[in-house]
């Protein structure tokens, strides 16, 4: 201790003995109880680092004696939720699309790896949700070109439209007009007509002259005498008023399609996905609004 300490008579604390210029330091120690922390502290910080990789070393790191890694602990929680995922997909594997919609666990489970397969996969030409584009259908509506129970969504899902696979969906919308099968004056009657089914037609004169013509040359073969479409051929409710192929000038996209038929198609999936996807997919798709 210095020697000229004192006691300073304004705050009874002893000075250090320090002085400049006339003014005194006062010797006024750390707590002790926060010395004590500050040392534990300290303490705690060695001890962690020995147990836990802290320092680098010549040759990496100080892997700590608990052995412990940010990337282990990662596998290890994504192997409990593997786990859990594998008791679900074993059930959807084994279990028919009717009892997993009627499982709200298991419909949960399904949908939800539905919809991020979906959105991978499906929504480039579907939509998001399903909502369709040109010359794809909507998803999402309750009409269906192959079927909108669980087992025909699944099956189109399965093997595609019109694709090298051997049970892919085949037909062929066959071309009409060209040549001297339909000139401009019947093409546009049976258009008024296919649109008079829907009820958007302007012409009634028209749409009762197009109605022989729709007759004769057999559309309703496929589209069914009322328009109400076949699913058996993948044949559009020409009367539901959804266009597959839809535009500005409606009636223009129907003469196109009647004079040179777009026929849409779609990969198989099962040759990319195993049938638990598929199940989920077709589960999802059947949620989206027009499951039959
Ligand atoms: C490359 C574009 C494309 C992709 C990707 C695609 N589809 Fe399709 N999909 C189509 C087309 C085109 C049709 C309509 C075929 C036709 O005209 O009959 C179709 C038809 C369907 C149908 C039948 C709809 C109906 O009205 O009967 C279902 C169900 C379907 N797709 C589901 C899926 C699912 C699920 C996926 C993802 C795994 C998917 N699609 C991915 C193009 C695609
Ligand atoms: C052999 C079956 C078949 C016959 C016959 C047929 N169609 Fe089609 N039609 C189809 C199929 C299949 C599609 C769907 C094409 C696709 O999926 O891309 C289609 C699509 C259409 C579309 C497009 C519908 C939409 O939603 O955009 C119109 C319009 C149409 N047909 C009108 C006719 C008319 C009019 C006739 C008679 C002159 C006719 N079709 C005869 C099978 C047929």
């Amino acid at each position: 201790m210095a020697t000229n300490v004192e006691k300073d008579t304004v705050s009874g604390q002893y000075t250090t003995g320090h002085e400049w210029d006339g003014i005194k330091e006062l010797n006024t120690p750390l707590p002790k109880w926060w010395v004590w922390v500050f040392l534990s502290t300290i303490v705690w910080a060695i001890g962690y680092w020995i147990v836990y990789p802290s320092w680098p070393t010549m040759h990496g790191y100080w892997a700590g004696t608990f052995g412990w890694h940010a990337r282990s602990q990662l596998v290890q929680d994504l192997e409990k939720a593997n786990a859990a995922k594998q008791v679900y997909l074993s059930k959807i594997k084994n279990a028919s699309l009717e009892d997993i919609v009627k499982d709200p666990d298991l419909l949960n489970f399904a949908l939800a790896g539905g919809a991020s397969v979906f959105k991978d996969t499906c929504a480039a030409c579907h939509g998001v949700g399903g909502v369709g584009g040109y010359g794809f259908p909507a998803l999402a509506s309750d009409h269906w070109l192959w079927g909108g129970t669980l087992d025909e969504i699944k099956t189109t899902i399965t093997y595609g439209v019109r694709n090298a696979n051997p049970n892919s969906h085949q037909s062929v919308m066959p071309a009409f007009g060209g040549g001297d099968a339909l000139n401009d004056a019947q093409l546009s009657d049976l258009a008024e007509y296919v649109l008079s089914l829907s009820h958007s037609s302007q012409d009634a004169a028209a749409a009762t002259r197009g109605k022989a013509i729709f007759t004769n040359n057999n559309c309703y073969a496929c589209h069914g005498a009322a328009g109400e479409g076949n699913t058996a051929v993948g044949a559009p409710a020409l009367a539901s008023g959804l266009w597959l192929y839809k535009g500005k000038d409606q009636k223009a996209e129907i003469i196109s399609q009647v004079k040179h038929p777009k026929m849409g198609a779609m990969p198989a999936w099962s040759e990319r996905f195993n049938d638990t996807t598929i199940k989920e997919l077709a589960v999802y798709v059947h949620s989206l609004g027009g499951g039959k």
